[in-house]
């Protein structure tokens, strides 16, 4: 058959003919470099069991971590968040502030043997407090101004155990400006702040919950995560954020947030960091599981729109499997 053939003016597809055009015009690209890979670490001993609501994904206790922190150097991931699980948890998450908290313990196991690892923490309280929530309660409220104090020596005491990094997720107002101050009296004025700055109250975290056991006792986050209807608060958050001293700024969760990273890239000259959270990692491996999708395909499309969306740094459970 004769090909027919117009004269159409424009003809994208002459750039999408081969792989190695593609290749030469291709606009974004994820790397290793850009992100970082969270840790659960929790009392015990020689302890790597696999979260039952994130496949993948381990518990570990401050021995173990070491292998695992191994096998990511050698893999070329250097960045991890941690995230603690105490022993005992209570009123006021005493283990929050102690020298002998979890996350205080591991951060100097790690540094000891792995200096090359950078190390940044999880600042917050629900991790700790037997009600699940994110800060002292006082009168059936998280109190704002009460929980300032213990962020304020929660992140004191990470950066003494070697901690790199501190990343507040509390959404607790002015808690940026008051762990600055609280890094800088303390000789860690070279401590990097990442804030969770637009975190919103979404059920993607799920999961996460679930591994850390932080399901809130009673009542819910929505007097201190933000409402998912709202975009032009977030930009208020970030605004603040900044002002008082954060480093880098965070929005979370990602995926269903991809307008809220653009949004934010176009008003704040600090690095942009998303978090691709817990239910956005067990959505996409429950799917694969059930052999409903390509899972390496649908993972590497997902932190690709991410990226393109305006995030410099992403923090997500598949950046092991990415990198590997
Ligand atoms: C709070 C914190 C949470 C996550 C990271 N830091 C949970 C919450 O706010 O309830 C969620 C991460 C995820 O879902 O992967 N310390």
């Amino acid at each position: 058959m004769k090909k027919q053939q117009s004269n159409l003016p424009f003809r994208p597809r002459r750039l999408r003919k081969n792989d190695s055009i593609r290749r030469l015009v291709r606009e974004t690209q994820v790397r290793n470099d850009d992100l970082i890979y969270p840790l659960f670490v929790r009392d015990g001993k020689n302890l790597k069991s696999e979260i039952l609501s994130m496949p993948g994904v381990y518990h570990f206790s401050p021995d173990s971590i070491l292998h695992e922190i191994e096998a990511l150097l050698k893999l070329g991931l250097d960045r991890t968040i941690l995230f603690g699980i105490p022993n005992k948890k209570d009123e006021i998450g005493s283990d929050v502030i102690s020298e002998n908290g979890i996350v205080q313990r591991t951060a100097k196991e790690i540094k000891s043997r792995f200096p090359e690892m950078y190390l940044i923490s999880d600042v917050c309280m629900c991790e700790y407090t037997n009600h699940g929530h994110c800060g002292i309660i006082i009168d059936n409220e998280v109190h704002n101004d009460t929980t300032l104090t213990y962020l304020q020596k929660q992140a004191v005491s990470h950066a003494q155990a070697g901690i790199d990094m501190v990343a507040p997720s509390g959404m607790m107002d002015g808690m940026i400006e008051v762990i600055r101050e609280g890094l800088d009296d303390a000789e860690f004025a070279g401590t990097p702040i990442m804030s969770y700055a637009a975190k919103y109250s979404s059920a993607f975290y799920g999961p996460f919950r679930d591994a850390v056991e932080s399901t809130p006792q009673f009542g819910d986050r929505k007097q201190y995560q933000m409402d998912p209807a709202n975009s032009r608060e977030a930009l208020k958050e970030v605004d603040l954020d900044m002002a008082e001293g954060a480093d880098i700024i965070m929005i979370k969760p990602a995926m269903a947030y991809l307008d809220i990273i653009s949004q934010v890239k176009d008003i704040c000259a600090l690095p942009i960091a998303a978090y691709n959270v817990s239910g956005e990692y067990s959505m996409v491996k429950a799917a694969a599981e059930k052999g409903w999708i390509d899972e390496a395909k649908v993972r590497d499309e997902l932190l690709l729109s991410i990226k393109r969306a305006g995030a410099d740094i992403i923090i997500s459970y598949f950046a092991k499997e990415f990198v590997s």
